[in-house]
């Protein structure tokens, strides 16, 4: 490990779910209750934004009373100690990587805790509701939506992500289905260009084979000793 200059992480709801923060994939393919569709794609936004704000306010304060959990904090350690690169990408809309210490990270998929104007273009820091139709801060519009990444989108910073894979030594998936793409295509970039690849997870996913090394277990304790071995080796 002591040779390692660029590593590339990737985490998803598995790392948050120790917050108590919900995964997607639950047996019952529901979010919270709605199917994925109704809550997280444009045209279920366009066809009612009253419920779908409305579950966004409370995602948000989901994550606003949740705490960051033993891995959120190992990450946070490594992105201040490790002395090559490190990006981390997460898929999760919460802050709690930030909140466990992590700099810099990467929220490809937006942000519960963010908010887009959608008449000016402007985005804002949001800790309240949008269902009661507050005006933009910078334009006054009551047209704002919440900052995230929906099916059908384009999630966001993918050329910095890509440039990254290309150029690591080590590409490492936190908690994450590898159900949707183009996360779930990294893995594979990664690999092509050289870097060696390795899934921490509660259980196989479906990518588990495209990993040269997969260990399984809670992110709370698995992630905790694999930063240990960083930076202790
Ligand atoms: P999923 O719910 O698909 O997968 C969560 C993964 O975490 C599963 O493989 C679980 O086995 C694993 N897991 C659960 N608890 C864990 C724990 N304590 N420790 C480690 N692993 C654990 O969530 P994502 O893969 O993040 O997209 O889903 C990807 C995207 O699909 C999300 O970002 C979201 C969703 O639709 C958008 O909103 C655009």
């Amino acid at each position: 490990m002591t040779s390692l200059q660029r590593i590339v992480i990737l985490t998803g709801a598995g790392v948050s779910a120790e917050s108590g923060l919900r995964t997607f994939r639950a047996e019952d393919g529901l979010w919270e209750g709605h199917p994925v569709e109704e809550v997280a794609t444009p045209e279920g936004f366009a066809r009612d934004p009253d419920l779908v704000q409305r579950f966004y306010d409370e995602r948000r304060a989901q994550v606003i009373a949740a705490q960051p959990n033993a891995a959120h904090i190992a990450l946070g350690r490594l992105s201040g100690e490790f002395a090559g690169e490190l990006l981390l990408v997460t898929q999760n809309i919460d802050d709690l990587h930030e909140r466990g210490g992590a700099r810099d990270v990467l929220h490809m998929h937006g942000q519960a805790l963010r908010v887009w104007c959608q008449s000016c273009d402007a985005r804002h820091d949001w800790r309240g509701t949008l269902r009661d139709g507050p005006q933009c801060p910078s334009c006054g519009a009551v047209a704002m939506r919440p900052d995230i990444v929906w099916f059908g989108e384009m999630p966001y910073q993918m050329e910095r992500i890509f440039d990254a894979l290309a150029r690591a030594d080590l590409f490492v998936s936190i908690g994450t289905s590898g159900a949707v793409y183009p996360a779930a295509g990294f893995v594979a970039q990664a690999s092509q260009a050289g870097a060696r690849t390795l899934e921490l997870n509660l259980e196989p996913s479906q990518g588990s084979r495209f990993f040269d090394e997969t260990q399984l277990g809670p992110a709370s304790e698995l992630v905790p000793a694999w930063v240990e071995e960083v930076l202790g080796g």
